[in-house]
């Protein structure tokens, strides 16, 4: 099996029900490693951005504000990059089919997940679906500095006049 990276995102609703905990305890069962981990405050551009091949869909105005967390008063998401062999596979085994009734009832979304009465899935977390999806997100959610392992190539640049947060 080939050494593969996926995102994970511990979504509003997620963060709410308190289930960060019992996720990555599900999560540690593969044996994968964790390559980098982050609290995000979801800007509308990188929600439209990470749901962008959704765009058109019914849902997705709805969906933008989910993952934003405007119906959970969770502004912010966890976002975590699994790394090892057969990683999407092994984590989208224990997240679940996307429709939470239809999702394995012992799988996280099955578990957890809901149908609002507005149609939109409720479930809980993320996970990447297949490797080009897994590229293109980590690479929206993750700078190579926040991961501890790379597997796509990076480059080196001077930067100058950046500005930056430090403490005061
Ligand atoms: P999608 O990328 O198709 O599934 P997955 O998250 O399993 O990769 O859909 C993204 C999210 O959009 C999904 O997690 C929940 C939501 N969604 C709905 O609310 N209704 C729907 O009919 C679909 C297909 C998705």
């Amino acid at each position: 099996m080939a050494i593969e990276q996926t995102l994970v995102l511990i979504k509003p609703d997620g963060l709410k029900k308190s289930l960060t905990g019992n996720i990555l305890t599900r999560l540690s069962e593969t044996r994968l490693e964790i390559a980098g981990a982050r609290i995000v405050r979801v800007t509308k551009e990188l929600a439209k951005e990470h749901y962008a091949l959704l765009k058109g869909k019914p849902f997705f105005e709805e969906l933008i504000k989910y993952i934003m967390g405007e119906f959970h008063e969770r502004r912010k998401v966890m976002a975590l990059v699994y790394h090892g062999e057969g990683a999407i596979q092994k984590v989208r085994e224990i997240c679940g089919a996307t429709n939470p009734e239809e999702a394995d009832p012992a799988s996280i979304r099955g578990a957890y997940g809901r149908i609002t009465t507005s149609g939109i899935y409720e479930n809980a977390m993320h996970a990447s679906a297949n490797p080009e999806e897994a590229e293109r997100e980590i690479k929206l959610w993750f700078s190579p500095e926040e991961l501890v392992y790379h597997i796509y190539p990076v480059k080196e640049a001077e930067l100058k006049k950046v500005k930056k947060l430090s403490w005061a």
